[in-house]
């Protein structure tokens, strides 16, 4: 097979949702479609339970849940699907935005009965930054929900995207009886089974055939009717590369829990989704075709062993194709390295590959050379931008209690940070560790493997900060002088970056208004260009 007809069948995406939408679900169901799996049940869910947030062993659990299920891969009609899972757990949103930084695209899930919900708005806001294509699926539909054209209306107000449905459903809840798939006419009957894998499907030349009437009642047939003239009224006519550009999601609706519809959905996905785009790097855009290998770390795992500190490097591959024992550059560190072990995930085993191409992810074996956002190239060095670090929004400061062991918290807190688990600002003088997360859960985490896994001891002190902003200015002397005046609360990320430790909203809108030279960023990716 060509090396053109590789990149072409690829789809690599990630699902996203508001937990409880119906991730886990839908996920699963594609891997029935796929064959990945025979079994419903099969995907275990990787939410940690509501209740027991502080529970480690629901910590350690998840950690290996994860790690199997982080990229499922396999094919169907004649595609390679590498679905990348992001944690259901919103203190882990960090890891979920880092993940998007390896997708070409996703699907984001909304419950009929809830909607737009804080994670889906989060979420949406990444995939909006970064252009991704996004196919939106409306899930539960058997469930008593929301009509649809005030959920289309909310997708658009809250999502600040264009919406265009491309199927319709007919009735939802008690009244729900299929849907009519837009894009190709066809009437898709509903029957509550899950395990089905095929739908009742009949063509339809023409809506206002007599046959709609037969098969779903006159008075169904009569609203599908002028629900389907409003549609076409009201939004207008999809074309593939709004949605490709990041500008218009198309919608779907069904049940995944019943398989419904989630097949249509899979085809159409496959249809119009994607495949393998380039990144942006500091070298220029580079192409998938480019026949040099290059790609990113966006992800790194720990090992569940805590005795063993090697770790799972997740490396996107950008361009070229990845050989196993070839060396490659390591432009971070300027070392050339080579894989023994490179894994693949196809079908939920971990096994050995020779190699790989644009689109896919491997998983490299790491003992502390790789940092998030590292890139592996062959020939020219490289470095893949883009790897954004959010404003945390939960600040402590991190205390030594066991003196004799310093070094190892050090030691352990930077790697834990390199892995991601959090973000560490350093204040001056005295060298003091501020650690920032996005959830209360991470503080826990830390606190653990530092213990368990560097023997270190800890404790926080809760810091009253509102964000960590970066900034750029074109006014040197004013940011010299804002730093200087603003000591206190000025520190450096792991890149060495100033950052503003802002302590509230309006503290910040003065230091804005007094150093209007000065640009404050809630994110470090404000230089990134993501598309060529
Ligand atoms: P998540 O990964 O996005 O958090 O959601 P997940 O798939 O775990 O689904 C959340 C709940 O919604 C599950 O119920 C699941 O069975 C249910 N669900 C998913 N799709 C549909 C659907 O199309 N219709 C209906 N009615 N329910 C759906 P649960 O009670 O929380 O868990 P479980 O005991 O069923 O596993």
């Amino acid at each position: 097979m060509s090396f053109e007809t590789e990149i072409e069948k690829r789809r690599t995406f990630a699902i996203i949702s508001h937990p409880d939408a119906g991730k886990t679900t839908l996920t699963e169901k594609l891997l029935l479609f796929g064959g990945a799996i025979q079994t419903a049940g099969a995907v275990k869910s990787n939410k940690i339970k509501k209740t027991a947030t502080s529970d480690f062993m629901e910590i350690e659990k998840q950690r290996g849940i994860s790690v199997a299920t982080s990229v499922m891969a396999f094919k169907y009609n004649g595609k390679q699907i590498n679905i990348l899972d992001t944690p259901g757990h919103k203190d882990f949103a960090e890891d979920t935005y880092r993940t998007l930084t390896a997708v070409d695209s996703v699907i984001l899930i909304i419950d009929c009965a809830s909607g737009v919900e804080e994670q889906t708005r989060k979420l949406m806001e990444v995939c909006r930054m970064r252009q991704t294509p996004v196919i939106v699926f409306i899930n539960k539909m058997d469930r008593e929900g929301r009509d649809a054209f005030d959920l289309l209306d909310e997708l658009e107000n809250e999502l600040k995207i264009k919406v265009r449905p491309l199927s319709w459903p007919i009735g939802i809840g008690h009244t729900f009886q299929g849907v009519y798939t837009i894009f190709n006419k066809e009437l898709n009957l509903f029957s509550a089974n899950k395990t089905n894998i095929s739908d009742d499907i009949i063509n339809i030349d023409d809506v206002n055939a007599p046959l709609v009437d037969e098969m779903i009642g006159e008075e169904a047939a009569t609203t599908l009717r002028e629900e389907l003239e409003l549609v076409e009224g009201v939004y207008d006519e999809f074309k593939v590369e709004d949605y490709l550009d990041g500008n218009v999601a198309p919608v779907f609706f069904g049940s995944a829990i019943n398989n419904f519809g989630v097949k249509e959905l899979l085809e159409a996905f496959l249809e119009i989704s994607p495949s393998p785009i380039g990144r942006e790097s500091n070298i220029g855009f580079i192409e998938p075709n480019n026949d040099k290998f290059s790609g990113f770390v966006f992800k790194i795992h720990a090992n569940l062993d805590p005795k063993h500190r090697d770790r799972i490097a997740f490396l996107r591959i950008v361009s070229g194709k990845f050989e196993r024992n070839k060396f490659y550059n390591h432009s971070r560190i300027d070392k050339k390295i080579k894989f023994a072990n490179p894994t693949s995930f196809m079908a939920q085993d971990k096994s050995i590959i020779d190699e790989a191409y644009p689109g896919d992810v491997i998983g490299l074996y790491d003992t502390g050379t790789f940092k998030i956002g590292d890139s592996l190239s062959e020939g020219v060095k490289l470095q893949y931008k883009g790897i954004p670090s959010f404003s945390p929004e939960i600040f402590m400061e991190l205390e030594n209690k066991d003196p004799m062991k310093a070094k190892q918290l050090d030691k352990g807190i930077k790697q834990l940070t390199d892995e991601g688990v959090a973000q560490l600002f350093i204040q001056q003088p005295g060298n003091r560790k501020i650690v920032g997360t996005v959830g209360q859960l991470q503080f826990e985490v830390i606190q653990y493997r530092l213990e368990h896994e560097y023997g270190a001891k800890c404790s926080f002190t809760p810091k009253r900060y509102f964000k960590a902003c970066w900034m750029t200015t074109h006014n040197e002397e004013q940011l010299n002088k804002f730093i200087r005046a603003k000591t206190q609360h000025i520190a450096k990320d792991k890149d060495d970056n100033y950052v503003f430790l802002a302590e509230t909203p309006f503290l910040l809108q003065m230091a804005q208004q007094d150093y209007p030279d000065i640009t404050f960023h809630f994110t470090s990716d404000f230089k990134i260009k993501t598309k060529a």
